[in-house]
């Protein structure tokens, strides 16, 4: 069990760099296996979902380790298809191991996937897409095993853009026979980075981070380098830190475009936002205006992981915000503990109404998954007081030294053990 020990009260003043991204990362992990091949991996973030997925190729047989933000990985020895539930219930983003296998051994064997509880995650576009492809897929009391021994590209229609989905089609379809084309895909900044990586392996793949991909096979390299992309949510979840306890931070390395749609709320809320290429400054008073209504949407929309940290930073702005949430159906879980900090706040359905309130107050909560403890977090630096967040592990998934980062910037925050 981890604590979160926050003084709230202080301005966050100076600059950072942002983490690279988990959930490019993830995938790209993933992907490392699709071929023989040697990748070393660069600015990946030292986390608890990226060790999972390090976990899951070593099982498999390959060599994968991490050293400070550098992984290195040989999949050349990959021996196995199969993938425990133990490792499997780690993170949901296993599940896109499955592309990957079927695409380097023509089996897979592995079960659901775990990952935050935000409400029914299922598979079925996942699965019905390979199985379009080829795939014979059977579900046996939560496990699944496919054998797909010559699978061929097909025109795949997803009637919502699923980024799991679109990536374990990506990574199958490099080793389909033909031309996949994958219509109604996620646009996702993650999307555009592992079509970037599978490039660099060899793969004759377009279209990323427009509706539709296309894949027509892989040339494969023996070996390839690739740089992970910073992590657009942590950059969002900073910005909302800093704009709840006031302040002015400069958040570097990042392309201001990826989080524009939050960034455009927190201006609206009354912060100056100063971007350049790589960098965006954010400016607050602390005093913050509600900003009518924010609803959730696949990109290029307001992301649902920044849902929780947006919701997190408006709890004291004036007036009435009502987000709607349209993306996971039970993804207001942070709402109970921050309304035990003196936050107004009503869920009906999809829907959470916020009046902004003067004041937070301190108090001990139970972070209920990643993003969820994240808000908590943000709302404890703006709280007058100490807050003391019990988490089991949730924020340290998604977020690498979150309190050192934060101390960086002047928070009184720290993590115990
Ligand atoms: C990815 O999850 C992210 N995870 C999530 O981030 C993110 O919230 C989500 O995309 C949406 O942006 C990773 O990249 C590892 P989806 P994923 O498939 O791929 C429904 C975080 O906090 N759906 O786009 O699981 C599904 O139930 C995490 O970092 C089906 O119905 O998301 C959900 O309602 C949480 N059938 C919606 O689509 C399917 O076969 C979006 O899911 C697949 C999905």
């Amino acid at each position: 069990m981890e604590l979160w020990h926050i003084r709230g009260g202080r301005r966050l003043e100076g600059a950072c760099f942002v983490q690279g991204s988990k959930n490019a990362s993830l995938p790209i992990i993933a992907a490392s296996i699709v071929c023989p091949t040697r990748s070393e991996l660069l600015n990946v973030p030292q986390l608890r979902d990226v060790d999972a997925a390090l976990r899951i190729l070593r099982h498999l047989g390959c060599s994968a380790e991490q050293r400070g933000g550098d992984v290195y990985i040989d999949s050349s020895g990959l021996t196995g298809s199969a993938i425990p539930h133990s490792l499997m219930e780690e993170m949901r983003s296993s599940v896109i191991f499955m592309g990957a296998l079927i695409a380097r051994c023509g089996e897979a064997r592995l079960s659901l996937p775990g990952g935050c509880q935000l409400g029914k995650r299922p598979i079925d576009l996942h699965l019905s897409a390979l199985r379009a492809m080829g795939a014979e897929i059977e579900e046996e009391g939560g496990e699944i095993v496919c054998h797909a021994s010559r699978l061929h590209g097909e025109d795949i229609e997803l009637p919502f853009p699923s980024v799991g989905a679109t990536e374990n089609i990506m990574l199958a379809a490099c080793a389909a026979k033909g031309e996949t084309k994958i219509r109604g895909a996620a646009r996702e900044p993650e999307i555009v980075a592992l079509q970037g990586y599978l490039r660099a392996m060899g793969a004759e793949i377009r279209g990323a981070g427009s509706g539709q991909i296309t894949v027509s096979g892989l040339r494969p390299e023996k070996r390839l380098v690739w740089r992970i992309v910073p992590d657009r949510i942590v950059a969002s979840t900073l910005a909302c830190a800093a704009a709840a306890a006031g302040g002015s931070v400069e958040l570097r390395g990042i392309d201001p475009g990826q989080f524009s749609t939050v960034l455009h709320f927190l201006n609206q809320a009354g912060c100056d936002i100063i971007s350049s290429d790589r960098s965006v400054r954010l400016i607050s008073d602390g005093k913050l205006q509600a900003v009518g209504e924010v609803s959730t949407a696949p990109y290029p929309g307001f992301p649902t992981d920044a849902q929780p940290v947006l919701m997190a930073a408006l709890l004291k702005a004036k007036g009435r915000t009502v987000m709607t949430e349209n993306i996971f159906e039970n993804r207001y879980r942070q709402v109970p503990e921050l309304c035990r900090l003196g936050a107004d706040i009503s869920v009906s359905g999809r829907t959470a109404e916020i009046w902004g309130v003067d004041c937070l107050h301190g108090t001990a909560l139970t972070a209920t998954d990643l993003r969820g403890g994240a808000a908590m977090i943000v709302a404890g630096l703006a709280a007058e007081g100490e807050t003391v967040i019990c988490d089991d592990g949730h924020v340290t998934r998604g977020y690498e030294r979150f309190d050192r980062r934060l101390r960086s910037l002047g928070a009184d925050i720290y993590l115990e053990y």
